[in-house]
């Protein structure tokens, strides 16, 4: 079992980091092999619409920090993937990777992946109405199910709460302990997370 998480922050301290961190941990200590890409620290383009993943390579042709992510998904069987609300969408740091992704589209947008990984959508904001910004993860989870992710997880957490304060949390902080559970297949029928 091989869980990846693709951290979209760029706060050292951030609570969507955080919360992807818990997954991992608990995952880890059940015996996943687990990986972090803070995407902040990468040096990567967006995608350039070449379209060379269409016409000539079944990968992207851009060689930067972000190849290594790409393939890290290739391998993986769960990915968590972790973004601050931006003006109601994911961080700029999140959609230039999510955008690169267009590379795991074959020519006919069959998909390059192999089929039955597990993700989890986690997404911190500052507004405390949860009411808001419900479009984001239906619209990321709708191109996600095309490249063959079945079991689909979202964690969200409002504020407003400063950086570093997930652990006044603990509602969150179970609702990641069980997705990672359930991510290993250990959860218990009390699920609190989405699918
Ligand atoms: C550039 C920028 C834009 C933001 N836009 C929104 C927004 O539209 N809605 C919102 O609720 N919070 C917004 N926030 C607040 C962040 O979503 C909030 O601080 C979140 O907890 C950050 O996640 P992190 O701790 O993982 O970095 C914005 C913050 C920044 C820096």
């Amino acid at each position: 079992m091989k869980t990846v998480a693709i951290l979209g922050s760029p706060r050292p301290k951030s609570n969507s980091t955080a919360l992807a961190r818990k997954i991992l941990e608990v995952a880890g200590a059940q015996g996943a092999e687990t990986q972090e890409f803070v995407l902040n620290k990468l040096q990567f383009k967006g995608c350039q619409a070449c379209e060379t993943c269409k016409t000539k390579l079944d990968h992207c042709v851009l060689e930067d920090d972000l190849t290594q992510v790409l393939e890290a998904i290739h391998q993986a069987d769960a990915v968590v993937m972790a973004t601050p609300s931006y003006f109601g969408e994911v961080s700029g740091q999140f959609k230039s990777f999510f955008d690169r992704t267009y590379s795991f589209l074959n020519p006919d947008f069959s998909c390059r992946l192999a089929p039955g990984k597990s993700s989890v959508f986690i997404m911190a904001q500052g507004q405390s109405n949860l009411n808001l910004y419900t479009d984001v993860h239906p619209r990321y989870e709708m191109w996600l199910k095309r490249y063959g992710f079945v079991s689909n997880h979202l964690l969200r957490m409002n504020g407003p709460r400063p950086a570093d304060s997930v652990s006044e949390r603990q509602d969150l902080i179970a609702q990641a302990q069980e997705i990672a559970k359930n991510l290993m297949g250990t959860a218990t029928k009390t699920a609190a997370d989405k699918w």
